[in-house]
């Protein structure tokens, strides 16, 4: 690929990156794993698929952020009733950071699990052959966001009702859609890269 194109990418990329005042992660074949597979899964019972809500995704990446380094054999806050209880005391500050509102999330149902190196089946066997499960198969979630960190996969469900939309308020639109140019232009660096 010719250098004048590569410069532009370089910077896009590092525009990109300077805008962004919070980490932007693009999504983990861990990830894009279990949404084929909890979809398939619905498929099975003549359920409609969820579709990818990006601010669930945001406040999903979060979750999974404060467990990442609590090990497996702890499960406090996971594979509990999701939705009920917060999770974690900073659970208002995780909202603020993914520009969320509690009246717009309190419907959704927050889903965390933990397998060793995430692996595939047994990641989907914790979503969808536990409690979970009983989540999964509820007509009234239509989309969902997961997030990942370390051996901590989080599922967040949410409605197409106001109290489980998950809709952003001010500006937070933006940033995800820089967070999407931004896995984009890597991307395309990635292929210039390989051909
Ligand atoms: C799904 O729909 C198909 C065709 O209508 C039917 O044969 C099947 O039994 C249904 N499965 C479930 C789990 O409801
Ligand atoms: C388990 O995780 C909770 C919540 O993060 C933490 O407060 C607790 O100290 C942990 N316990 C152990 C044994 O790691
Ligand atoms: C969250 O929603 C409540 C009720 O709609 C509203 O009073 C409050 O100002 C909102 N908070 C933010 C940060 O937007
Ligand atoms: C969930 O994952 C763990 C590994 O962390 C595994 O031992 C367990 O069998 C899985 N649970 C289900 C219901 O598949
Ligand atoms: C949904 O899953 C729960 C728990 O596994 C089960 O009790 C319930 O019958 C399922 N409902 C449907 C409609 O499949
Ligand atoms: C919301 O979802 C329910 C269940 O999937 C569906 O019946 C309803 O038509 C949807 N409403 C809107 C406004 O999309």
């Amino acid at each position: 690929m010719a250098l004048p194109n590569f410069s532009l990418l370089s910077v896009l990329l590092l525009s990109s990156i300077l805008l962004l005042n919070q980490p932007v992660k693009c999504a983990d074949d861990e990830e894009d794993n279990l949404y084929q597979g909890i979809n398939k899964y619905r498929a099975s019972l003549n359920l409609t698929a969820l579709t990818k809500n990006e601010n669930a995704e945001c406040f999903a990446d979060e979750i999974a952020d404060q467990f990442k380094d609590q090990p497996c054999t702890n499960t406090t806050g996971a594979n509990t009733v999701p939705g009920t209880e917060p999770l974690f005391s900073n659970y208002p500050d995780l909202l603020k950071k993914c520009h969320l509102n509690i009246s717009n999330t309190k419907d959704g149902s927050v889903m965390p699990a933990c397998v060793p190196g995430l692996d595939p089946s047994l990641v989907l066997a914790n979503f969808t052959q536990s409690l979970y499960s009983g989540y999964l198969n509820d007509t009234k979630y239509t989309g969902v966001g997961i997030g990942s960190e370390g051996n901590w996969i989080v599922a967040v469900v949410t409605t197409n009702t106001s109290e489980g939309s998950f809709v952003t308020y001010n500006g937070a639109d933006m940033i995800s859609k820089i967070g999407l140019i931004y896995c984009l232009v890597l991307l395309l660096a990635a292929n210039s890269f390989l051909s």
